[in-house]
């Protein structure tokens, strides 16, 4: 395959390009990426002498550089977007550009360029929010019904993608999935900042009473279920990519964190909680299990291990993130700085 990766210097789409070259040596890679404050080059040091391996600093707004860029690809993986909740409810307008407009010019690109696969990655808040009283899950057939601007521009994305496969026949795939977790995640998520900030010795804050539920997939799980999709999913389908956590509320992630890290509850702070903050997410992966024989590896507690030992062995490399532009953003969203 020859690749066209979009958002490969992000969390998701760096830790996808580095799976796809160890696994897929023979394949090649375009990584187009803007450069915005959440990508990365760094994340992608170990293949940068890589024949097989190419950089295009471009925006998917533009299709002239899209164009440039993806002429000799057959395959689309499309990552990238504006990707923080928090930041849309700051700023609503990059969200709807990147992850409406530019999903569309890259469609638009790609159904002319004759691409044999565009696989769009999408999230789970484009279906909303599910009871804490109640055990449902998720699937493929739940209504959208997004709270957030970033879940509504990323629900927004789906419904385009999905006409460009009714109307025009573009070969389409879908994943909505949960919350990944893992290394080379920016320190704005929850889990990179909790551990990030007890480093540092500064308190985690937690959104509102903490008993918020996520469903939570290590990224390289994710990786793979990529790779499954694009070998033998159907044109056309969606399938829905969960982790193996049973409910834990946001506190007792945070507690399972302070633990692993020698520390007491003493450094949680309960802050003002997230407008329109969705209640619970979880996920059934049924489809993706039964069709193309997927599903999670990694154990929540196993893996959350592993991703404090990155980020307590890769501290330069958060450090640098943590200064410049994310101090800023530490301010405008937490009513004091990160330091
Ligand atoms: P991220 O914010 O870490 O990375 C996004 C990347 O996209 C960055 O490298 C950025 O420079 C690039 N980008 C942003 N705007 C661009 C533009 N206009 N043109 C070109 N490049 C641009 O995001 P992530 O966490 O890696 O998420 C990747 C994808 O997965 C997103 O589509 C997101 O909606 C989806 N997703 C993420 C999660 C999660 O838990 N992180 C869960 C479900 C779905
Ligand atoms: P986040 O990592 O932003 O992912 P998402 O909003 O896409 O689910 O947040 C995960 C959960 O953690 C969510 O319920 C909000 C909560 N949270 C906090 O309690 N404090 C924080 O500082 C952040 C960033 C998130």
């Amino acid at each position: 395959m020859k690749l066209f990766v979009t958002g490969g210097a992000g969390f998701i789409g760096s830790n996808f390009i580095l799976y796809w070259m160890r696994e897929h040596p023979e394949d090649s890679v375009v990584n187009f990426d803007a450069l915005t404050y959440a990508g990365n080059l760094e994340n992608l040091k170990s293949i940068e002498g890589n024949p097989n391996y190419h950089f295009v600093k471009g925006n998917i707004c533009n299709a002239e550089e899209v164009k440039d860029a993806m002429a000799g690809c057959d395959t689309v993986v499309h990552f990238a977007a504006e990707s923080h909740v928090d930041r849309s409810i700051l700023d609503a307008s990059p969200f709807i550009k990147t992850n409406v407009l530019g999903t569309q010019v890259l469609l638009e690109v790609a159904l002319k360029g004759n691409i044999k696969r565009f696989h769009h990655v999408s999230t789970d808040e484009v279906f909303g929010s599910l009871d804490l009283e109640k055990s449902d899950k998720f699937s493929e057939t739940t209504r959208y019904n997004p709270h957030s601007p970033y879940s509504a521009s990323k629900a927004g994305s789906d419904h385009i993608v999905r006409a460009y496969f009714d109307t025009y026949g573009l070969p389409i795939t879908i994943t909505n999935c949960s919350n990944n977790y893992g290394p080379l995640q920016f320190p704005e998520k929850f889990i990179p900042l909790a551990i990030t900030n007890i480093i540092e010795g500064k308190k985690i804050p937690v959104y509102g009473d903490g008993l918020n539920v996520r469903d939570w997939l290590y990224v390289e799980d994710h990786c793979r279920a990529i790779d499954r999709v694009l070998t033998d999913g159907k044109i056309g389908e969606t399938y829905c990519v969960g982790g193996v956590t049973e409910d834990i509320s946001n506190v007792n992630v945070v507690k399972k964190i302070l633990a692993l890290m020698g520390k007491d509850e003493t450094m949680i702070e309960y802050v003002k909680d997230r407008l329109g903050h969705d209640r619970r997410y979880a996920i059934d992966w049924t489809k993706i299990n039964k069709e193309l024989g997927w599903k999670p590896q990694y154990s929540f507690d196993d893996w959350l291990e592993k991703t404090v030992t990155w980020y307590k062995e890769h501290q330069e490399w958060w450090k640098r993130i943590k200064n410049g532009e994310y101090q800023a953003y530490y301010v405008s969203q937490y009513g004091k700085g990160s330091k």
